[in-house]
């Protein structure tokens, strides 16, 4: 196992500016709408989800949903299947799908119809980062921190095999240096 840290690909200086913007954005844009819910995708979306929701000048509670893509494996076969649903009422409310990544697509599309059953007033989706040379599948992305290009990415919250989500920045491993 290596034990050289993961290349930078985002610092903590450039994520900290960038999470401030989409605070100021949201804030903006749910100015006039009530207190709006945050629903954070575990476990990926934590770091990102906590340090979002502290910055936005509007009202907001949380919620986390749990999801797992069936397999085991880096590929994404595209079948999703829920672990945890959120444990609040969102029937009536702004719902803020809060993502660590998009990658494929697959986990997003899913989480919106899910979240769609539960008949909120509106459901909009916000990443920290798009994979953008990985789509499988389209989903409307109201909120991009960053487009990436396609590494295998850690930290912020993202993990390798579990490994480096508490990083403080966005890092590159390369799987067969890392088993
Ligand atoms: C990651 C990420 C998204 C999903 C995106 O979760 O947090 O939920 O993959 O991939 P997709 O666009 O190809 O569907 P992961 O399965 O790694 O679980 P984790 O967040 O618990 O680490």
């Amino acid at each position: 196992m290596s034990t050289t840290p993961p290349e930078v690909m985002i610092s903590e200086d450039e994520i900290r500016q960038r999470v401030n913007e989409l605070a100021e954005q949201i804030s903006g844009d749910y100015a006039d709408k009530g207190t709006i819910v945050l629903v954070g995708v575990l476990k990926g979306s934590f770091i990102f989800l906590a340090d979002l929701s502290r910055r936005l000048s509007i009202p907001r509670t949380i919620e986390f949903i749990a999801v797992s893509s069936y397999g085991n494996s880096s590929i994404q076969s595209g079948a999703v299947r829920l672990v945890m649903d959120v444990r609040g009422n969102i029937e009536g409310k702004h719902v803020l799908i809060v993502e660590d990544i998009v990658d494929t697509g697959h986990t997003l599309h899913y989480l919106i119809g899910m979240m769609a059953s539960h008949g909120p007033a509106s459901i909009k989706t916000c990443a920290l980062l798009h994979k953008t040379d990985s789509t499988q599948i389209d989903v409307p992305l109201d909120y991009v921190g960053f487009s990436i290009r396609d590494e295998w990415v850690v930290g912020y919250g993202l993990d390798y095999a579990e490994r480096d989500r508490t990083l403080p920045y966005i890092g590159i491993v390369h799987p067969d240096d890392r088993d």
